[in-house]
């Protein structure tokens, strides 16, 4: 089993941040990546629907012979972490906004979250909000409209920068000196944000720390690669067109074939 693929998925191409991560700190493993593109935005479904997908992929990962998963989606976390954990028997991770190393870095006491509707209304979240509530003030904000612009190749530009100007600024004006970014979708956007917010405040992703925990998961588990060699992705997704391979191309930094995945 030890050879086998890590399985990551998200709604879309926004878990690429992480996987890019996870390459990173795991250059000799196989890796899988499933964008589930058809149905993005996650953000404005219900659990149930999130669940289903959450499952439907993951068994198709589990059928390409995962030795584990990463959810590399903080709205699928919320949604269905814990069903996930209690369906399947091989190492689950998630990512959850990074609230614990903002509240750390701030030095207002006040921290901005950006994530989608369906994140920032969960009851995961809001039980994540109240661990910290004591150490700082913790003010959110949903983005719809962010990860379709990138899905649709708009991750660059006027029109996402004018929405992300519209997002943070709330935050800020509220006293917020560090911003989390609660979506994977939205690493892919810090280079904007930096340049909108200024070089003074901070900004929390939280890939590397799921890469870390991700090296740590398969150690304990004793799932490591014994592979010296550089590890492959495969990429899938239930969107594939024209301009698919070249999206994915961007965010990835090399290019990639990507197959369907339905
Ligand atoms: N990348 C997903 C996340 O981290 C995006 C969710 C969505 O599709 O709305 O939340």
């Amino acid at each position: 089993m030890n050879n086998n693929p890590i399985g990551i998925f998200d709604s879309g191409v926004g878990g690429l941040s992480v996987a890019r991560s996870i390459r990173e700190k795991l250059p000799n493993e196989d890796m899988v990546y499933i964008a589930d593109s058809l149905n993005a935005p996650y953000g404005n479904k219900s659990d149930e629907f999130i669940s289903m997908r959450s499952s439907y992929i993951i068994d198709h990962l589990i059928g390409m012979k995962a030795k584990a998963v990463v959810v590399a989606c903080n709205t699928a976390t919320v949604s269905a972490i814990d069903m996930l954990r209690n369906n399947y028997s091989i190492p689950i991770i998630g990512v959850e906004p990074g609230i614990k190393p903002a509240v750390a870095a701030s030095k207002s006491g006040t921290i901005g979250v950006l994530a989608t509707e369906q994140t920032v209304n969960s009851v995961s979240f809001q039980n994540l909000v109240n661990r910290f509530s004591d150490e700082a003030h913790i003010e959110t904000q949903s983005c719809p409209g962010l990860v379709e612009l990138m899905e649709t190749h708009k991750f660059e530009g006027h029109e996402i920068r004018y929405m992300l100007e519209r997002y943070v600024m709330p935050l800020l004006e509220k006293g917020a000196d560090t911003i989390v970014m609660g979506c994977t979708h939205f690493a892919f956007l810090t280079k904007i944000l930096r340049e909108i917010i200024g070089s003074e405040l901070k900004i929390i992703n939280t890939y590397q720390a799921v890469a870390i925990e991700t090296s740590r998961q398969l150690n304990v588990n004793n799932l490591l690669t014994s592979n010296t060699k550089d590890g492959d992705t495969e990429f899938l997704s239930s969107n594939v067109h024209e301009k698919t391979a070249l999206l994915f191309e961007k965010l990835w930094g090399e290019p990639v074939i990507v197959s369907g995945f339905a």
